[in-house]
């Protein structure tokens, strides 16, 4: 059966559904598919293999009769209608677990990053500024014992508690959409609510998914509530914090520092101020990109596409 596939992914992936007999057809530009190429590639594809942000809506499905499955390379969906999936009976699968440790080392690399302005004082020898070493120069701040706050304690926010826990012996509190046995149990993390967690983080680290609740969640009065000191940092979803709030708060001085890995929109434009301030680090999207984690990642979405082929339950679906 044909398999469309929106990026060019691991060969390990492709190398699978080859062996189980599928043809494969892959979109090897290096720009997002319109909405209008997406449709003509999948008009006689059986199953889709989605790497990127393409928008899989009801529309979409509509335009996509033979669509039996559907595997996103990736844990996020929130480009996709779920709801509309299941009532045309299309299971969407995802890419959980495997990309877990690779995307809270990199939160924790933008937290330590940015605590130190690492990215910042690179430039700065790059530019030639490297002149003379002054002892009140050049300073972060230190993140032994100090409050880590995450939001969003799903495995990802776990691990980055676990790494903060060893590395600084950082107190952990949490905010999720319910309390977290594990979390609490093996980390010692604290739930608090939403206002605590602002109040009370030195650092705060964003976990959760997109959804219409958390979208634009870190926004004028979240970063007011902060203190002065904080690292904000995302590795979730761009539209999750509010971009000209969090430039305002770093320039008012409400928080100190912040480091992303996504933005909104992305690619981040090469002029955006946030990339010229001391104490921000911005990367491109790179949660989990080890060569590792992206091989397992393709292997992952390429047996869900396996699975649903042969009409049995994917091994990671995330229709109810
Ligand atoms: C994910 O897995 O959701 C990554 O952010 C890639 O989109």
């Amino acid at each position: 059966m044909k398999v469309f596939i929106t990026r060019v992914i691991p060969q390990a992936g492709k190398d699978l559904l080859l062996a189980a007999g599928h043809t494969i057809e892959e979109w090897t530009e290096k720009r997002n598919l319109t909405p209008a190429e997406l449709v003509a590639h999948c008009s006689d594809a059986d199953a889709l293999l989605s790497a990127g942000s393409n928008k899989i809506d009801a529309a979409f499905l509509d335009a996509a009769p033979h669509l039996k499955v559907i595997a996103l390379h990736a844990v996020g969906y929130d480009n996709v209608d779920v709801a509309a999936a299941t009532r045309h009976g299309i299971p969407i699968g995802n890419t959980p677990g495997v990309l877990t440790n690779a995307t809270a080392d990199t939160a924790f690399l933008l937290m330590l990053a940015t605590s130190r302005k690492a990215f910042y004082l690179h430039k700065r020898i790059i530019r030639g500024e490297w002149n003379f070493f002054e002892p009140t120069a050049n300073l972060g701040i230190s993140l032994d014992g100090k409050t880590l706050g995450i939001f969003g304690m799903g495995s990802i926010g776990q691990n980055m508690a676990r790494r903060c826990k060893a590395a600084y012996g950082m107190q952990v509190i949490y905010h999720n959409r319910r309390r977290d046995d594990t979390a609490e149990k093996e980390l010692g993390a604290t739930y608090v609510d939403f206002n605590t967690l602002l109040q009370q983080s030195d650092v705060l680290s964003v976990h959760a998914p997109l959804t219409p609740e958390t979208q634009g969640k870190f926004n004028a009065a979240a970063f007011a509530q902060m203190k002065p000191s904080a690292i904000f940092v995302n590795t979730a979803r761009g539209s999750l914090h509010n971009e000209s709030d969090l430039i305002a708060a770093l320039e008012g001085g409400q928080i100190w520092g912040a480091g992303l890995d996504v933005t909104n929109p992305e690619p981040m434009h090469p002029d955006n101020v946030l990339l010229q301030m001391p104490n921000v680090c911005v990367l491109p999207h790179i949660g989990s990109a080890t060569q590792e984690t992206r091989d397992a990642m393709a292997v992952l979405a390429a047996q869900n596409i396996i699975a649903g082929l042969k009409g049995e339950r994917l091994p990671a679906v995330v229709n109810p």
